[in-house]
């Protein structure tokens, strides 16, 4: 038996000086499988949408930069994804936010064929019900404060039976419209019966002053704990394996350092061309984005 098994120490007295075999006793008898079962079922609840904490507070998510490429191929397809899987509040409204011409209809109509490639198996009237909480509001500007109210309007409209409401807003916009958009929302369109998050996708500027003058100006709107700056790009699945091939194969691990490696040289192969973010990789580049 090896030294770490329960059994091999029965007769010993744990620090209270009970017999120890008493407790394993215990520990043998049918109680610990019900605690499994008991454990299973609250792990069940806790994953289960309906029970987790955020959905009983509406939630309005606002999507800066609707009518773009990112807002097209990953924002509003993940959203859907997660209404399908359960994930989105009862009670939640989507606003699209840009400045291009366009009414709920159509805009709903832009992201039908869209979503319909997404949603896989997803029926027709999911897809529909997906639309139907999904809303555009049109600005003149990204720091255009009377849009910003009409937005915060159309929030407050869904969520005023709820006592919590929170909003997150999403912005798939340029970076040099970050600073402008958030100081708009800060005064115009902040939830006030709950949390509000603001979500930025790298690049955080062209360099490090760049970024750091970016960060001084959104911390003049947010507190820290309200902005997420993130890099989707890590979220792939080829992306967080490496750390697993890194760290958890005894082969690699010992050899995968400086010592070894004289240099690293990345790929990565897209079966699409730039597909009108031409401007986006002149201002910011290619190495930058990859990044
Ligand atoms: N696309 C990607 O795959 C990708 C990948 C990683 C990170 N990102 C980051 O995500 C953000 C959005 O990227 P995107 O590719 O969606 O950009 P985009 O399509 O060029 O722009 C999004 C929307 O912003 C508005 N816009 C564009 N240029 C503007 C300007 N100079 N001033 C004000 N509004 C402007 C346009 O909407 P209206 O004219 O209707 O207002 C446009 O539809 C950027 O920060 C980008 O760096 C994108």
């Amino acid at each position: 038996m090896s030294a770490f098994s329960p059994f091999n120490d029965s007769n010993s007295r744990d620090y209270r000086g009970e017999k120890k075999t008493q407790m394993r006793r215990n520990s043998l008898s049918p109680t610990p499988k019900i605690k499994v079962n008991k454990v299973k079922a609250i792990f069940r609840q806790s994953t289960s949408a309906s029970l987790m904490p955020h959905t009983s507070a509406a939630m309005t998510i606002i999507v800066l930069g609707a009518s773009g490429d990112l807002a097209k191929k990953k924002t509003y397809p993940s959203l859907f994804k997660l209404y399908l899987s359960g994930y989105l509040p009862q009670q939640c409204k989507i606003i699209g936010y840009a400045r291009s011409n366009y009414s709920d209809e159509s805009f709903r109509e832009k992201y039908k064929p869209i979503l319909e490639k997404v949603g896989g198996f997803a029926s027709e009237d999911k897809l529909n019900e997906f639309l139907s909480i999904c809303h555009y509001a049109r600005g003149k500007g990204y720091d255009d404060p009377e849009a910003w109210e009409q937005v915060n309007v159309q929030a407050c409209e869904s969520e005023k039976v709820n006592v919590v409401a929170n909003r997150v807003f999403y912005f798939a916009v340029p970076p040099d419209v970050f600073a402008a958009a958030g100081a708009a929302i800060k005064a115009k369109c902040m939830s006030s019966k709950g949390w509000n998050r603001m979500i930025i996708e790298k690049p955080f500027g062209k360099d490090s002053a760049s970024c750091s003058e970016l960060g001084e100006r959104l911390s003049r709107s947010f507190n820290e704990d309200e902005l997420y700056r993130i890099d989707h790009y890590l979220g792939k699945e080829i992306v967080q394996n490496i750390m697993v091939l890194r760290f958890g194969n005894v082969l690699l691990q010992p050899l995968w350092n400086r010592n070894y490696i004289k240099s690293v040289i990345i790929n990565f192969k897209e079966d699409i061309g730039t597909q009108g973010r031409g401007g986006y990789f002149d201002g910011y580049g290619i190495i930058r984005d990859g990044k």
